[in-house]
């Protein structure tokens, strides 16, 4: 007799010495057979079985429950992790956001209003700016700030595409100030510098730009562009990707630029990174 899964004639030789009485199964499963075991799974129980095999097979009913309690246990798990995501975004839209200290210590959260004291004259140079955070803090800076200029250091960009981000951050911050004559104090002007932090040459260059500027200061240097999650690549030095954009080219431009806030700090005012 075959055994299905191995194809190993062994039946015979099996029971020849104990019982030639025993009638062979329909479907006979070699004892050894590594393959008889998931066999007798996929054939959910109803597998055929040798009088002498004692193995124990599962029966149908419990292969579906356990099926049931795998597919139950993973929907509790997704709508747990689905309903905390939307609990904080729900309590995030209503209440606000209170940033980790705040809930710690019992302070009150960050407000530009109240904490962007007067920039009036100050300059400060943005990385990354045309995305969401760096935008936004361009125009709170703007805004409550007043600073003399924001340089915005990014990838390069057409003429068109520069002059509508400079437009927005000035909408944003002061509304349309053609007609809105109630925005009193200066405005802040919008310059662009071209960055790409994946390589080093431009980074040079950017740093190079910015100090033959005529504003002959730098008071707050925000490191903003980054990425996440990028597909697996490398900077024209070969360095990986996200390291080298987000630490190495930042590291090297604030270097090149610290020079200059320092010598910033021998002018009246004050001076962040
Ligand atoms: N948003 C969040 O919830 C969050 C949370 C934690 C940390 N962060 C970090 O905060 C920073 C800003 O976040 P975001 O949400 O505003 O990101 P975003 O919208 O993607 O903006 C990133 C900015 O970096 C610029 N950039 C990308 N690669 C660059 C390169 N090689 N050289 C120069 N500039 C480059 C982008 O320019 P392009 O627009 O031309 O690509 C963009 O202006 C990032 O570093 C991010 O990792 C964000």
């Amino acid at each position: 007799m075959l055994c299905s899964p191995c194809a190993e004639v062994n039946y015979i030789q099996h029971h020849s010495h104990t019982s030639r009485a025993v009638q062979p199964p329909a479907i006979y499963t070699h004892r050894h057979c590594p393959l008889s075991l998931d066999l007798e799974l996929l054939s959910l129980g109803a597998w055929s079985h040798d009088p002498g095999d004692l193995r124990v097979t599962l029966p149908l009913h419990w292969v579906i429950l356990l099926f049931t309690l795998i597919i139950g246990l993973m929907i509790i798990i997704t709508l747990t992790i689905v309903m905390t995501e939307f609990r904080e975004m729900a309590r995030v839209t209503l209440f606000g956001s209170p940033n980790n200290a705040s809930r710690c210590s019992g302070a009150t959260a960050f407000e530009p209003a109240r904490d962007i004291r007067s920039l009036v004259g100050k300059v400060v140079l943005i990385t990354g700016a045309a995305g969401d955070l760096g935008r936004q803090t361009a125009i709170e800076l703007a805004r409550y700030g007043r600073l003399a200029r924001i340089y915005v250091a990014d990838l390069p960009r057409d003429d068109d595409t520069k002059k509508a981000l400079a437009r927005q951050i000035t909408y944003e911050a002061y509304g349309d100030s053609q007609s809105d004559m109630e925005v009193a104090g200066p405005h802040t002007e919008i310059r662009f510098l071209e960055l790409d932090l994946s390589s080093l040459e431009t980074v040079r260059k950017c740093a190079a730009d910015f100090v033959a500027q005529k504003k002959k200061r730098l008071d707050i240097l925000i490191l903003n562009a980054g990425i996440i999650r990028m597909r697996p690549g490398e900077t024209r030095k070969g360095y990986e990707i996200h390291f080298g954009i987000n630490y190495l080219g930042h590291a090297l431009l604030s270097r090149l630029l610290v020079p200059k806030m320092l010598l910033t700090t021998q002018q009246p005012g004050l001076t962040y990174v």
